[in-house]
């Protein structure tokens, strides 16, 4: 392969080099001109979108046939021949679409994970796509920013989960095999940390915080091979980071050792200049390509400035080529000279299978998050008259959450539609919001599920919520069905955490149900009727007022030392607890996990601190338990967190059975950057906690840890 990029590179002329470099969107309108730029090979990459919000947004149906006409004019017209790669934003599912991101986390799942990212991709391989702008992994602990969906939360830990079993999903091995794609690790770096949640605000991290809680999801992405890397919008530390040697290059690529490319995101380079580094577009090609942004996507400010960039100096030949070098190996790496063309006989009902709808439910089950039950749920199936009613009963659009353009609302199950499938239409009623003939007709039924939530339209790009409360109007809801005395089940659909606290008092059970895609309905319904016992635990902090944000379990120790103002009502707050409402790790079973026989010790033989514990399952239900374990670093070099998950297991334990868990932390687990930006492990006395989440503890030990490799 390397032999024949460096053949080709010789025989390329700069507008060939340059197409390589660039992105152009594609719409029917401009069909043709894109057949023109792939023949005389000045083609390099596609992205199927007609907006940088089409991902979330219904746009024109994707025709096989056109895509191969333009690629059977780079391959079979162009002077060289080179394939041109598609891009899309296949972030939470093509046809069949899966929870959101940031539900994803909640099933703290490796291989739910990775299943769900290999269907999506699958799918949309059939679809025209070679390469997908995923996996998002911006940490967040912001829930106002509406993109906070996408990514995997507040953990580094869970962001590297989310990470590696992603890309792993995507690509496999070998991403040249049937069903594979390219991923893209984004956005290249510290996106997570906009601004009072205002998208695309600039970002304000120390090196020391970025390195230690933005960078790991990152280096795991690159560790597991990802082949491509997206620069972010922000601006950090006086640098829009499209314009960042020093992350883009530096770290990414001589920290990290990221072979692949890196891609601007949309319109990028060119707003640099809005970004006050750059007078002109020539500068801008030349910050951005420099700093290590290898690709140009939409803009044609590479295309159209490169070379006179290159005749005055400010930007070499070698770092043209060398861009030109990594662009040709991913569609290499993706066999893309081998197999260049779609087949375009592929039916809907070989892309959506009943297999991947099956999985789409098995990921929604594992990522809800039971937030209280006063023992109301299960229900029996059949037994009574069960009501359904809110606003998103009947909903299906909103389930589906942001980025769902290939999804379609007709292939999606309801709340209502789940429950009348378990509970049997003589015994189930629906309202689609509260209508007055519901309160009328109130006698029917003592037990109401009320499904409450926001639309997908205030999540994801673009959006930035000021106040996270869930509306007066669905609390009222809650409360008029709880004063006419019926127990009420709240099920809410979402993307972000949203101010629960005056609806809690109503509820007699709260179902976190996520944005969760095409089988939400089907998944929340089994929860309720006990098909299956709910495993989910969260990813991130849910705040009990807006302004208690940005809160986070992982934040820096203060004078109060480990008594953390996550979990005291200290001075740090007076007119509220300073306590958030659901803690990180939280989430409940039907079931009932005792924990005992703590156990430590050094295995010097396989240079790893291992912890461990048994688990018993003591309730009257089988179920899944993610037992979670968090290190404090008790005196070190820098200032630690007060906690940081280290490690998890999630186990299948029947009713009464017990497990035993292990969990081993290698060196690099207890290690960090220093100040200085060395990954350094520093012997000495660790704080170690087995919790069911990260304020539920059931031992902690301060035990001296020193490994030598
Ligand atoms: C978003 C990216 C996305 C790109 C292409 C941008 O606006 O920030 O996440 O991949 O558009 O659609």
């Amino acid at each position: 392969m390397k032999e024949k990029i460096e053949q080709l590179i010789a025989q390329m002329t700069l507008d060939e080099k340059l197409g390589q470099l660039t992105q152009e969107f594609l719409t029917d309108s401009r069909m043709e001109e894109m057949e023109e730029k792939a023949e005389k090979g000045e083609l390099g990459s596609l992205i199927l979108a007609n907006s940088a919000m089409a991902g979330a947004n219904e746009q024109e149906k994707l025709q096989l046939s056109k895509l191969n006409k333009i690629q059977r004019a780079a391959v079979e017209k162009s002077r060289l021949g080179i394939p041109v790669i598609n891009g899309r934003d296949i972030i939470h599912g093509s046809r069949t679409v899966f929870p959101i991101p940031l539900a994803q986390t909640a099933t703290w799942d490796y291989e739910l994970i990775r299943d769900a990212a290999a269907v999506m991709a699958e799918e949309a391989s059939k679809e025209g796509v070679h390469w997908t702008f995923a996996p998002m992994l911006d940490v967040c602990c912001d829930p106002r920013w509406g993109r906070i969906i996408e990514c995997s939360g507040e953990d580094p830990l869970l962001g590297c989960l989310f990470a590696k079993a992603s890309v792993q999903g995507i690509q496999g091995n070998d991403m040249s095999k049937p069903g594979k794609l390219a991923a893209c690790a984004k956005h290249f770096i510290g996106y997570g940390a906009s601004s009072g949640g205002r998208d695309k605000d600039a970002a304000e991290w120390s090196d020391y915080s970025l390195r230690n809680r933005a960078l790991p999801a990152f280096r795991a992405a690159v560790d597991a091979g990802v082949a491509t890397v997206m620069s972010s919008f922000n601006e950090i530390s006086g640098q829009p980071a499209t314009a960042s040697k020093y992350h883009l290059t530096d770290i990414l690529r001589h920290e990290l050792g990221f072979e692949g490319f890196v891609i601007s995101d949309w319109d990028a380079v060119l707003r640099l200049k809005c970004q006050g580094v750059s007078e002109d577009d020539e500068t801008s090609a030349a910050l951005a390509i420099n700093a290590g942004v290898d690709m140009d996507m939409v803009d044609c400010v590479y295309k159209n400035n490169i070379k006179s960039a290159i005749e005055k100096g400010l930007v070499s030949i070698e770092r043209v080529n060398d861009a030109v070098r990594r662009v040709l190996k991913v569609k290499f790496e993706l066999g893309l000279f081998e197999n260049p063309y779609f087949d375009e006989d592929v039916s809907p009902q070989q892309i959506m299978t009943c297999e991947n709808i099956q999985k789409a439910k098995e990921v929604s089950e594992h990522s809800m998050v039971l937030l209280k039950n006063n023992g109301i749920l299960p229900l029996k199936k059949g037994e009574k008259t069960v009501a359904v009613m809110g606003p998103y009963a009947e909903e299906k659009e909103a389930l589906m959450g942001s980025w769902h353009a290939g999804g379609r609302k007709e292939d999606v199950v309801s709340l209502a539609e789940g429950v009348t499938a378990l509970n049997g239409a003589d015994k189930t009623v629906s309202y689609p919001c509260c209508a007055e003939d519901m309160w009328i007709h109130s006698g029917l039924s003592d037990t109401y599920i009320v499904a409450l939530g926001e639309s997908h339209h205030i999540t994801g790009e673009g959006t930035t919520m000021v106040n996270i409360e869930l509306s007066a109007g669905q609390i009222d809801c809650a409360k008029r069905a709880k004063e006419m005395g019926k127990k009420v089940i709240a099920v809410i659909f979402a993307g972000r955490p949203l101010g629960l606290e005056s609806l809690l008092p109503w509820c007699d059970a709260v179902l976190w149900a996520w944005h969760g895609g095409t089988a939400c309905g089907t998944a929340a319904a089994e929860i309720i009727f006990g098909d299956f016992n709910p495993c989910g635990k969260l990813p991130v902090t849910f705040p009990r007022s807006t302004g208690q944000i940005p809160i986070q379990y992982n934040h820096q120790r203060n004078e109060l030392g480990l008594r953390w103002y996550y979990e005291q009502a200290h001075y740090v707050a007076r007119n509220t607890a300073s306590t958030p409402l659901f803690e990180f790790g939280y989430g409940l079973s039907y079931t009932e996990f005792e924990y005992s026989d703590f156990g430590f010790r050094v295995n010097e033989k396989e240079n790893v601190a291992e912890i461990s514990c048994k688990i018993r399952n003591t309730g009257e239900f089988d179920g899944w338990e993610i037992a979670e374990c968090y290190v404090n670093d008790v005196v070190a070099s820098a200032a630690r967190p007060v906690k940081e998950l280290k490690a998890f297991e999630k186990v299948f334990i029947p009713k009464g059975g017990t497990k035993d868990v292990v969990f081993r932390l290698t060196k690099n687990d207890l290690s960090f950057y220093d100040i200085r930006g060395n990954w350094v492990f520093e012997p000495g006395d660790f704080v170690i906690e087995i919790g069911k989440s990260c304020k539920d503890i059931c031992f902690a030990e301060r035990k001296y840890i020193s490994l030598k490799r």
